[in-house]
């Protein structure tokens, strides 16, 4: 199993999430998060806006997906997210030891 976290701009979620569901991601968590990249304190674009300022609102997703499942959703998001400017985002993949569905005790993928 692996974690996808995903940093994107705010105006990007729903294209995000519907491109995800698209290709059969089903859970995920979504934070409001703030930060910057290597631009700090330079001027950024938000909301058609631009600002000088260290930390922007951005959005965080989290999903834990089975393996076969990563390289798809990746795509998903680089495409959906992607407007060509700064502040675009990131994506960071991680292996996940063990997933527990509390309702019933399944394990591993079977918990996805
Ligand atoms: N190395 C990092 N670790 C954790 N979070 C990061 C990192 N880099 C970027 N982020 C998060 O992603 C958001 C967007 O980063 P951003 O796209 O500006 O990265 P960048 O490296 O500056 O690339 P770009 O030059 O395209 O702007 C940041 O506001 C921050 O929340
Ligand atoms: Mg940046």
């Amino acid at each position: 199993m692996t974690k996808i976290e995903a940093v994107i701009q705010t105006s990007r979620l729903d294209a995000v999430k519907a491109a995800l569901h698209d290709v059969g991601v089903e859970g995920m968590t979504v934070i409001e998060v703030r930060g910057h990249g290597r631009q700090k304190g330079h001027t950024e674009f938000y909301r058609g806006r631009e600002y000088t300022v260290d930390l922007l609102p951005k959005i965080k997703l989290e999903m834990v997906l089975a393996d076969a499942l990563v390289e798809k959703a990746v795509h998903a998001i680089t495409e959906a997210a992607r407007t060509g400017k700064i502040g675009d985002g990131k994506i960071f993949l991680s292996r996940v030891d063990d997933a527990i569905r509390i309702r019933n005790d399944e394990r591993g993928d079977a918990a996805l």
